[in-house]
């Protein structure tokens, strides 16, 4: 049995595998309707969500199972350990999605699981946007390999797996920001990029810009603090600090870059209007994959195809 945690559990050639599993799944929907007939899915949310929470459900739909959508806080999750309720839910599912706000926590989760266990985003990663992501951009350049992907903004989760599921596939990978969310740090993952030749830091927007097939960002707030009245004076400070970093008309002048965004966006901030109605924006091409590539994740984690 395997999870999907981290993302560093699938090599490039299964990391492809996948993308193009789902590639295939997307042209053809009907042949895939009963795949998982009678499956269930428990999706467990500890964080807000639109695009996970409704793709999976979707998705699930589509395959001819069932999704159940559990809130942590109306669940006995809430005050019991992850481990006996993880254990009790795996009785009655076959698969797990979970976005906690802890990766000690998903792992707790997973090492408790007799069912495989999907992370829908935790602090340090995010392998089912990377996924859709890598995908969306095969989709359009017809390849990954040689590719300049470069992330705008804070270091974080989501830039996390996009560079390991770039540098695990050949792509290059350019991280252009002045600071990381301290959360998202994880120092092993951070020496297999910096070994792997493909991946670059360059605190110069307009240096890392240069040759780039694909610019990408993510807000620089987590969505857990983005209303919360205590971190108003540090959401002032990153505004501050990331507003050079901002994907807009004026560092794409000359580029002809595929501009990306996992959403939710904030215009204005991390991305300028521009940016986000653009002929080369393929940010709702990425928001739909996501249902393409959880189906492809869903199946081979269910042993419905090999890689
Ligand atoms: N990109 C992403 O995970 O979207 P949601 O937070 O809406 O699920």
């Amino acid at each position: 049995m395997r999870h999907l945690l981290t993302l560093k559990e699938f090599s490039g050639k299964e990391i492809e595998g996948m993308i193009d599993k789902a590639i295939e799944i997307k042209k053809n929907r009907e042949k895939y309707s009963q795949a998982l007939k009678d499956k269930t899915l428990a999706m467990i949310f500890q964080k807000t969500s639109t695009r996970t929470r409704v793709s999976f459900e979707v998705g699930m739909t589509q395959l001819g199972g069932h999704a159940i959508y559990l809130d942590w806080r109306t669940t006995q999750f809430i005050m019991a350990d992850i481990r006996d309720e993880t254990k009790t839910i795996a009785r009655y599912v076959d698969i797990i999605m979970a976005r906690l706000l802890k990766h000690a926590e998903l792992e707790k989760m997973a090492s408790a699981s007799t069912v495989p266990v999907i992370n829908g985003l935790c602090e340090r990663y995010h392998p089912c946007q990377s996924l859709g992501d890598l995908m969306t951009i095969k989709e359009h350049k017809g390849k990954l390999k040689g590719l300049k992907v470069v992330y705008f903004g804070i270091g974080n989760n989501v830039s996390n797996t996009l560079a390991l599921g770039c540098v695990r596939t050949g792509a290059h990978f350019t991280l252009c920001t002045p600071e990381a969310d301290p959360l998202s740090m994880d120092d092993g993952l951070l020496n297999e990029l910096k070994s792997s030749g493909l991946y670059v830091e360059e605190k110069n927007p307009k240096k890392a810009v240069e040759g780039a097939d694909v610019v990408y960002t993510d807000t620089w707030v987590n969505m857990e603090v983005f209303l919360d009245p205590k971190f108003e004076e540090e959401k002032k400070r990153r505004m501050r600090t990331f507003m050079p970093y901002q994907i807009n008309k004026k560092l794409l002048e000359g580029s002809n870059a595929l501009i990306m965004h996992d959403m939710p966006i904030h215009r204005g901030y991390e991305m300028d209007d521009w940016a986000v109605d653009s002929p080369n924006s393929i940010i709702f091409d990425q928001a739909e994959n996501r249902l393409h590539i959880q189906k492809a994740v869903m199946l081979h984690l269910l042993g419905k195809f090999k890689l």
